[in-house]
């Protein structure tokens, strides 16, 4: 696996690749990766000749510094990872690599990026888009590969590859999950024994809503908040019910698919842990 640090090297590789007649997967990510991550990979790696990765802790999505910061960051662990999983070449830039001196450009969704989530977390979409594109410029791949669970982001960069007419597609994976349902993520490493076994508690609330056989979005909705305020280490962030088709809030009765998205917060002061899942429901 080669390793690249600078823009030039990565796209070397990728040129070498091509020039060879070869089709080329991409898996960006922000390291400390963990199975959701490997799952991304093996997808890549069954439909492509080349699997390329990232792993950059884009500072610009990030709203707290301390939530910066405190980004777990795994790096040799990471690449061993990657290595074994059959990637290609990996880039792993510093910031001045990927942000330039003067660096002035944004990307923006403008209405995804700020309704939902994003609402929440000003400016976090933003973020997200401008590496994607950046990365996506560099990299130059057929396909880029995301995780479902972050539901939104994943509609987010959809939206901004067909906007913008970029040359590749983007294929959604589904979560993976631990044995007792908790939805991988780099941040569970940061949940105190306690909170880790109250996390669950986000991955029933979506199960019970999905089972129950409701027909209004309000009792999808009611099920979630009573579900999760049986546990008290939670504190419920976002919980929203938007029309698969256009993302718009859904209401009323269940007549077509609905994403649920939420978020909930774990521990007290600086050392809470902001979690989130999601699920479609079907009609
Ligand atoms: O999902 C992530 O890990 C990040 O948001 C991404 C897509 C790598 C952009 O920094």
């Amino acid at each position: 696996m080669q390793i690249c640090r600078t823009v030039s090297d990565i796209r070397a590789a990728v040129a070498r690749f091509r020039a060879a007649g070869e089709g080329v997967g991409l898996v960006t990510t922000m390291g400390a990766l963990h199975d959701g991550h490997m799952a991304l990979v093996s997808e890549a790696r069954g439909a492509h000749d080349r699997v390329v990765a990232t792993i950059f802790v884009n500072p610009t999505q990030f709203g707290e510094a301390a939530d910066l910061e405190n980004y777990p960051r795994t790096e040799a662990r990471d690449l061993e990872m990657l290595e074994a999983a059959g990637v290609d070449a990996v880039l792993i830039p510093e910031v001045s690599e990927i942000y330039p001196e003067g660096d002035e450009t944004i990307v923006e969704t403008t209405r995804l990026a700020n309704i939902l989530h994003g609402a929440v977390r000003p400016g976090h979409f933003r973020g997200v888009t401008t590496v994607v594109a950046k990365l996506f410029n560099i990299c130059q791949p057929d396909a880029a590969y995301f995780g479902e669970k972050d539901f939104q982001q994943l509609h987010v960069i959809k939206r901004m590859v067909r906007d913008l007419h970029m040359p590749l597609n983007i294929r959604g994976v589904p979560t993976v999950r631990e044995a007792d349902g908790l939805a991988m993520s780099s941040r569970n490493v940061r949940l105190t024994p306690e909170d880790r076994a109250a996390a669950p508690v986000l991955s029933r609330a979506l199960d019970a809503a999905q089972t129950s056989g409701a027909g209004r979005v309000e009792d999808l909705a009611r099920i979630i908040r009573e579900t999760i305020a049986t546990e008290p280490r939670a504190t419920l962030k976002g919980l929203d019910i938007v029309w698969l088709s256009d993302f718009s809030p859904a209401t009323g009765r269940l007549t077509a698919p609905v994403g649920i998205m939420i978020s909930a917060e774990f521990g007290r002061g600086d050392n809470h842990v902001l979690l989130i899942d999601q699920r479609e429901v079907h009609p």
